[in-house]
């Protein structure tokens, strides 16, 4: 399939692995890059711009097709060293970088002198007109069905999308609830030129994550994820489970007077002991609601075979044959 997500980052499939904090390794990225996709790092699950140059160096040892890192600016407690971590990405060799969580104006002119194509992923059109106005190549558009931060605006992809679609010049991914090749003709159909996928990404034989992770993916149905940290300002969709339930007792309690500290206790740090050592509760970790479309735990070549597959049998038969 050939579309302007395909042409920008010289792909086979318009699929990108969206960055996933401590799920995001070069095994995956390596994986989805392998079977046609684009596999992205989690640049700052790596703890130090060194850590990284070694993890781009790991990816280029599975790899040669092209593969980009993920670079998140969101609020936390001490402040990442993010010139450190794009000079590793430049001496890399890396020519696609992620941006999310916040406007990357002030990085993207070291980024785009070293050649690098930026996609920035956003939750509204008005950020993804930003991203295209300070000369983002590309952006990722995630709606409010999506694993991780979708932002305060709630608005869903069957109106974000199109509403990207009628407002934007360059190309765009449609982001949050895609799992399959109904996803990928369905984003298509309304407007974007390819899939961002994490969650679903999650649920493959090659993601370096604890198979209970997997498998509470596989058992997850649509109806249990839970929003937390709305009282801040900065939603994350989470995968139910005790410690959820505990953040969402306290921001009741506590109201608007809440702090990032009522609730670091469920919050900071808990990636390792849930992705690497399977103990689900210890912590509020990013799910999408397209859990409830994840049934199996595939190779991530099997994967994204099955969606295009998929999505060449929906244009040729079901499509087709409606106008026929
Ligand atoms: C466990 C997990 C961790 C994530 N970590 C990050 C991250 O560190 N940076 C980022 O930009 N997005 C992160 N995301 C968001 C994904 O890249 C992607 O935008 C999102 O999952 C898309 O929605 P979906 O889960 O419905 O496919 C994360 C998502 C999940 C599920």
């Amino acid at each position: 399939m050939k579309t302007r997500i395909t042409e920008l980052f010289g792909i086979e499939h318009p699929i990108i692995q969206g960055g996933m904090h401590y799920v995001g390794f070069a095994e995956l990225a390596a994986a989805v890059s392998n079977a046609g996709g684009l596999g992205i790092i989690t640049g700052l699950t790596q703890k130090t711009p060194e850590l990284l140059a070694n993890e781009i160096r790991r990816c280029r040892e599975m790899t040669a097709k092209p593969f980009g890192v993920n670079l998140t600016f969101l609020p936390a407690l001490a402040t990442p060293d993010y010139p450190g971590y794009i000079r590793a990405i430049i001496d890399g060799g890396v020519k696609i970088v992620e941006t999310a969580g916040n406007n990357p104006q002030k990085y993207l002119p070291t980024l785009k002198d070293a050649g690098i194509t930026v996609i920035h992923k956003c939750t509204s059109v008005r950020h993804s007109l930003k991203a295209q106005s300070i000369g983002c190549d590309a952006v990722s558009v995630d709606g409010f069905e999506c694993g991780g931060h979708p932002g305060e605006d709630d608005i869903p992809n069957f109106i974000l999308l199109p509403r990207a679609a009628e407002s934007l010049t360059i190309p765009f991914a449609a982001s949050g609830g895609m799992a399959d090749g109904r996803s990928l003709v369905a984003a298509l159909a309304l407007g974007a030129d390819g899939i961002n996928m994490g969650t679903r990404f999650i649920a493959t034989k090659e993601a370096p994550v604890h198979d209970r992770v997997k498998q509470a993916l596989v058992d997850a149905t649509e109806l249990d994820t839970r929003l937390v940290m709305r009282p801040l300002r900065n939603t994350e969709r989470v995968l139910n489970n005790a410690a959820v339930e505990r953040v969402l007792a306290k921001e009741r309690a506590l109201g608007s007077a809440i702090t990032f500290g009522d609730i670091s206790e469920e919050l900071a740090g808990v990636y390792p002991r849930i992705l690497q050592q399977g103990d689900l509760d210890a912590g509020v970790w990013s799910c999408g609601m397209v859990a409830g479309l994840i049934h199996d735990v595939p190779t991530v070549r099997e994967l994204i075979d099955r969606i295009m597959a998929e999505a060449d049998a929906i244009i040729r038969g079901r499509l087709a044959g409606a106008l026929a």
